[in-house]
């Protein structure tokens, strides 16, 4: 496949998709890795004497974190030494002027591109291609350059419609995504997974193909997924009960299935008049929130890992943000670090943990991703909507 790096950009106007999307705490978005690399990206392309325009999302419409990207713009600003202007618009005057007037090594940011109607519209690759969205700005820049392997598992018009309409290449990151991926199969068995994170839906999805084509030997859970087992399980988590009705006749499923090859937490922590205090699953529920797995999960995560030839670690275990609550995700991580072992980390919070928790996302494992679900999907053969439409 064509890359950036076999592209002449000099003088040319590039439409970058970047993933800035970030943990937004209190109304601030946290700097995570995401957009430090990203702008690192932003950086090598003005280096070759063009313009960027970067695309970008936050959240999804309806979730608390779903905002505008005036926050990440002045983060980016304060890591790189060029300016990059905030433009309050996608597609509309504001925007088209922008970009015409926008010179050389100089960087513009749209809005939140989800925010724009288009994007989310359930329509082939080829209908994005003729949408409003892609029209407007394809008009305007003349070269796409994908670098956000994290929503390439998505058939978004920012993803998949610009390859339908004009010369489309992948990014840095998102091809050194790729060349992890691509090792995959040769590594070595045992595979063992580790999932957890906020997003129970993605990572069900692929529990069932990971266990049944023997891409993964064992599934060990935490985060919300973990929860969401032990709830369908008969586990009453009280004050943080969530809605699993949509998630029973799968896990039903692969717990007959597979249940010799799901672990799952056997104590969670939560807190007490601002302490850490645990409680085994067969005790719950508690009237505090839980935010974390339990000690005798963490040591028994610690330990089989050890079995394992490589290990896929994509979601934080616990709400590693929250002082009391880290020591799942980190215990885990610092277990990690130390094998000498074929060790991937995927997903924005999980390298947002792997910064956070002092590690180095590059010496410490073997790759961290700043995609999850796009990587695991990846991991397990499958082919990536986004990466397809490059090709
Ligand atoms: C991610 O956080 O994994 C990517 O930014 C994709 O976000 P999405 O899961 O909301 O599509």
């Amino acid at each position: 496949m064509k890359t950036v790096e076999d592209v002449d950009l000099k003088g040319k106007k590039v439409l970058v998709r970047v993933d800035l999307n970030s943990t937004v705490k209190h109304g601030r978005v946290k700097l995570t890795p995401r957009i430090k690399e990203h702008a690192e990206t932003l950086d090598e392309l003005c280096d070759r004497g063009c313009g960027v325009v970067a695309l970008a999302h936050q959240g999804r419409p309806g979730r608390d974190d779903f905002t505008n990207l005036e926050e990440h713009a002045e983060l980016l600003n304060h890591l790189l030494d060029r300016r990059v202007i905030f433009v309050s618009d996608i597609t509309g005057k504001l925007a088209q002027k922008t970009i015409d007037e926008l010179h050389s090594e100089d960087i513009i940011l749209l809005d939140n591109v989800r925010m724009h109607e288009d994007e989310l519209k359930d329509v082939s690759p080829e209908e994005h291609g003729k949408s409003e969205l892609v029209q407007t700005l394809s008009e305007h820049c003349d070269i796409y350059v994908n670098d956000a392997f994290s929503v390439c598992h998505r058939n978004q018009a920012s993803v998949t419609g610009f390859p339908q309409v004009m010369e489309s290449v992948p990014g840095p990151l998102l091809e050194e995504d790729i060349e992890t991926v691509n090792h995959i199969e040769d590594s070595e068995e045992p595979r063992y997974f580790i999932l957890g994170g906020n997003k129970p839906e993605d990572a069900i999805e692929v529990m069932e193909k990971m266990l049944k084509d023997g891409v993964s030997d064992l599934i060990m859970l935490g985060g919300r997924v973990g929860e969401i087992f032990l709830e369908v399980t008969g586990h009453d988590l009280g004050a943080k009960s969530n809605d699993t009705e949509e998630f029973e006749e799968e896990i039903e499923e692969l717990l007959e299935n597979f249940g010799d090859r799901i672990v799952m937490p056997k104590d969670l922590a939560y807190e007490r008049n601002g302490m850490r205090e645990e409680v085994k699953v067969e005790e719950l529920p508690v009237e505090e929130e839980v935010f974390d797995i339990g000690t005798e999960t963490i040591e028994e995560y610690r330990d089989r890992v050890e079995y394992a030839e490589t290990i896929a670690l994509n979601g934080p275990l616990g709400m590693f943000e929250k002082e009391n609550f880290r020591k799942g995700t980190e215990k885990v991580l610092s277990k990690l670090k130390g094998l000498d072992k074929f060790v991937l980390i995927g997903g924005g919070d999980s390298s947002h943990a792997v910064q956070d928790l002092g590690f180095d996302l590059e010496e410490d494992f073997s790759h961290v991703s700043l995609a999850g679900g796009a990587f695991v999907k990846a991991l397990l053969g499958e082919e990536l909507i986004g990466v397809e439409v490059l090709k």
